[in-house]
């Protein structure tokens, strides 16, 4: 199934660090949606990556949209930051917050930034449902997060369809995202699930080019 809507979002927690900006510019030219920062604070997941000064520096070099997926605990104490920085859209955890989800959701809204609820493989689609009306995107995680090159578990894409099938059913619009594990080999079950984004590390970034890879993703499609 040809779908051309489908947008790749290549995540730099795989990239050629010590290149990094020819590797997104790379990406960027050949068909990135937006480019996805995963933030890690070495305690909601074991490692530690990126800051906001990074967030700022590819903002600088970029057109196209910086995503920044917060895997910390205490997301709604990072929000102001990374929103300075010039995140475009803000992906927190259902897992990870202390205080209240809806008050992160308004928080990050309120910063004129759109907002999106990561939900991890063993979070079931229920337990954000209320959310739902007030999100801008869902992340359905297809790997336990903090690790690229993982492979993609199947079983949540059933999570997608069921979100596709409640933003039918009420009439509402967030996007949705899966994240990890996506190769041009497993795309088309990603496309067929009703997914709208994939962020994708270690199939874009790796011994391969840029450009082959995007290449031979946006051709899977
Ligand atoms: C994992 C990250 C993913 C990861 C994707 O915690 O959230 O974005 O970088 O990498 P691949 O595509 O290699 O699974």
């Amino acid at each position: 199934m040809k779908n051309k809507s489908f947008k790749i979002a290549p995540s730099i927690l795989a990239a050629d660090l010590l290149n990094l900006e020819k590797e997104v510019i790379q990406a960027q030219k050949f068909g990135a949606y937006r480019i996805s920062v995963d933030v890690m604070d070495g305690n909601f997941v074991p490692d530690i990556t990126f800051g906001p000064n990074l967030v700022s520096q590819l903002k600088k070099i970029l057109d196209i949209d910086i995503e920044v997926h917060l895997m910390v605990n205490n997301p709604e104490s990072k929000i102001n930051s990374f929103n300075q920085a010039g995140a475009d859209v803000l992906t927190f955890h259902y897992e990870s917050v202390n205080d209240s989800i809806e008050k992160t959701i308004t928080e990050i809204k309120n910063l004129n930034c759109r907002v999106g609820l990561a939900i991890n493989p063993d979070t079931e689609v229920d337990e954000i449902q209320k959310y739902l009306p007030d999100l801008d995107e869902v992340t359905v995680m297809t790997v336990v997060p903090g690790k690229g090159g993982q492979k993609l578990i199947q079983s949540c894409l059933l999570k997608v369809e069921k979100l596709v099938e409640i933003r039918t059913k009420l009439n509402l619009n967030y996007l949705i995202q899966i994240d990890g594990g996506v190769k041009k080999e497993n795309i088309q079950s990603v496309i067929k699930s009703g997914a709208d984004i994939a962020v994708a590390g270690t199939s874009v970034f790796n011994n391969e080019s840029v450009e082959y890879n995007m290449k031979s993703l946006l051709n899977s499609l």
